[in-house]
């Protein structure tokens, strides 16, 4: 059965560490603990898919020792987490550009995908290098070039493989915008604002979103009454 689709923008780590008198870098390594929390939460919480926001391409205009830093975390991520991730039937893979990471973070990420390839509780999905509006030229590109003419359907198929559409959208850290991430995968996402820091973000605040996300009415442009009901016909039929 597929469960819910929660898709997250980690932010506010370099707030927490500033809080703290750090350097903006712990704020990251305080944040991978939040990720493991996170993660280890899904199952029990009926989220059967995960995308986090973990490397945007816009972040390569930060400091060299601090992108160094964070492709760091994430190698060590990728390496200490495979037994536990694995033993927790838990699937990764990465969606973003490839070719612009450093060759062993990348090379340990390629490693856990196909090591954790055989997961089926939870689909986890690290967006790394990432841009929708990339993603989606991308994809436009490469139907093209395949198909020839560029549908919505095929798009789709392209831009997703078949990864269902995300349902909540939760952002850390006070801001309250999109930031080039999932724009079309979330067309209908609800959204989740949170004041909470990344680095304190827990399961008690993921439940906290998703119980706000059932309480509310998904209409998908419709009335509620007639979700599902799709083509000018089956409205008129279901009078
Ligand atoms: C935004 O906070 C956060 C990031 C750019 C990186 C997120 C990365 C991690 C949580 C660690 C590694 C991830 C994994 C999956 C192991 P910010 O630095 O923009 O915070 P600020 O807005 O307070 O400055």
């Amino acid at each position: 059965m597929t469960g819910t689709h929660v898709a997250i923008i980690m932010d506010g780590n370099g707030r927490w560490a500033r809080m703290r008198g750090r350097p903006r870098w712990r704020g990251h390594v305080a944040g991978v603990e939040s990720v493991r929390d996170t993660v280890r939460a899904c199952p029990d919480l009926g989220v059967t898919t995960l995308t986090l926001y973990a490397f945007s391409a816009d972040n390569w205009r930060r400091p060299a020792a601090e992108v160094g830093r964070l492709f760091w975390l994430l190698r060590e991520y990728c390496r200490r987490e495979q037994a536990e991730l694995i033993e927790n039937g838990v699937r990764v893979t990465a969606i973003g550009r490839r070719d612009r990471l450093p060759a062993s973070a990348r090379a340990e990420l390629e490693r856990l995908e196909q090591a954790s390839a055989g997961g089926s509780r939870l689909h986890l999905r690290l967006a790394i290098d990432y841009s929708a509006q990339w993603a989606i030229t991308e994809a436009a590109g490469e139907v093209a070039r395949e198909v020839g003419t560029v549908t919505r359907s095929a798009l789709e198929r392209a831009l997703t493989g078949g990864v269902p559409p995300v349902d909540l959208l939760v952002r850390t850290g006070g801001e309250q915008r999109l930031s080039d991430f999932l724009l079309w995968e979330a067309a209908y996402a609800e959204l989740f604002f949170t004041d909470v820091l990344w680095p304190d973000f827990r399961r008690e605040h993921l439940a906290a979103s998703l119980a706000d996300f059932g309480r509310r009415e998904r209409r998908f442009g419709g009335l509620v009454a007639l979700v599902g009901v799709t083509t000018p016909e089956a409205v008129r039929a279901a009078g």
